[in-house]
């Protein structure tokens, strides 16, 4: 028996026969569960809509909807709610189907209350440590991410010193592109998680381009500059493990370079075929460069980098997305 409380477990019980029903009810209300007995599988349904059970012990065969239609309703809204069948002797097939499509145990009728307590516990022993094990592995996944996480930012802080540039600008990049993000419509928490993340880290991968390179104040030669372009791919690879957490990080940060006409690297992409945080990479990445102050030329103001984004509309940016930045651009950081 165990200890009568408000916590004890509530059992919804489903069963036509009132003999067993009966039996049930007092016998499990004795050994200290709370029960709730109904008739038939809609009945089950309804109670099920109004209250928390811990377990449902329901009979195979039922006037109306069975139960094991009535475990598949359940199963659709609940896949762990404990779901104990009770059959007749020649129901063995179907409850054996019953367990493979998600009941917990089956029992044979006329089932004592000793034996349905029994396979109550058990069952909901199982669904407890399972609960437990998800659990677990919840926390050592979102502790690997962790983990990783701040390796990239360890990443993004050495990129931060090699190139003198990129100071805050991954910031104010991540900033921008998610301001943007924010005024369209039907965005959910998670794309937009994903777009911030992406545009902080698009130009990572320029921790692996050479200093010489990196740092040079003329204008490039070809080769040094099909090897600039290389930092998308490299980004995209570094970031790798992130794909299972953030699935679209690594592609939004391997097309920030794409062109809208299909004129940009590494794959050419063009169009909506370019991820949507890619897009305002683009948009984003461009203003903060015209509005910063480079080796080679002084920041320009931010009506001018307006006009910039406006003239590129349909040719390198996405022209849905450049009346996204009219609305917006006066509240992006820019110094001159
Ligand atoms: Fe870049």
């Amino acid at each position: 028996m165990i200890q009568k409380s408000t916590h004890n477990p509530y059992v919804l019980v489903v069963e036509d026969d009132p003999d067993q029903s009966r039996l049930l009810e007092v016998g499990l209300g004795q050994q200290g569960f709370r029960v709730t007995a109904v008739r038939d599988a809609r009945s089950a349904l309804h109670r099920l809509t109004l209250e928390r059970f811990d377990v449902v012990v329901s009979d195979l065969n039922l006037p109306g909807m069975h139960g094991d239609e009535l475990l598949r309703l359940i199963r659709n809204v609940d896949k762990k709610l404990p779901f104990i069948m009770l059959t007749g002797e020649n129901d063995v097939d179907v409850a054996v189907r019953a367990v493979r499509d998600g009941a917990d145990e089956y029992l044979m009728k006329p089932a004592s209350v000793g034996k349905v307590v029994q396979h109550i516990l058990s069952a909901m022993d199982r669904r407890r440590r399972s609960a437990d094990q998800d659990r677990k592995l919840r926390n050592a996944d979102m502790a690997q991410l962790k983990a990783f996480m701040s390796g990239v930012q360890a990443l993004v802080n050495s990129l931060e010193t090699k190139d003198e540039y990129t100071r805050n600008h991954s910031k104010k990049v991540a900033q921008i592109a998610l301001m943007m993000a924010q005024q369209l419509p039907g965005m959910d928490k998670r794309q937009l998680r994903e777009i911030r993340v992406g545009a902080w880290l698009h130009d990572i991968g320029k921790i692996g381009i050479p200093l010489t390179i990196l740092h040079k104040e003329g204008k490039l030669n070809d080769e040094e500059w099909e090897e600039v372009k290389k930092h998308t791919i490299y980004g995209a690879r570094i970031l790798e493990p992130l794909a299972k957490h953030y699935p679209h990080v690594q592609a939004i940060v391997r097309h920030e370079h794409e062109r809208w006409d299909g004129g940009g690297y590494p794959d050419g992409l063009a169009g909506t075929d370019i991820p949507l945080g890619s897009r305002l990479i683009m948009i984003a990445d461009t203003y903060d460069a015209i509005c910063s102050t480079r080796p080679y030329r002084k920041a320009k103001s931010r009506e001018f980098a307006l006009k910039v984004i406006q003239e590129g509309a349909g040719t390198q940016f996405d022209p849905s997305l450049v009346p996204v930045f009219e609305q917006t651009y006066h509240e992006f950081p820019c110094p001159v």
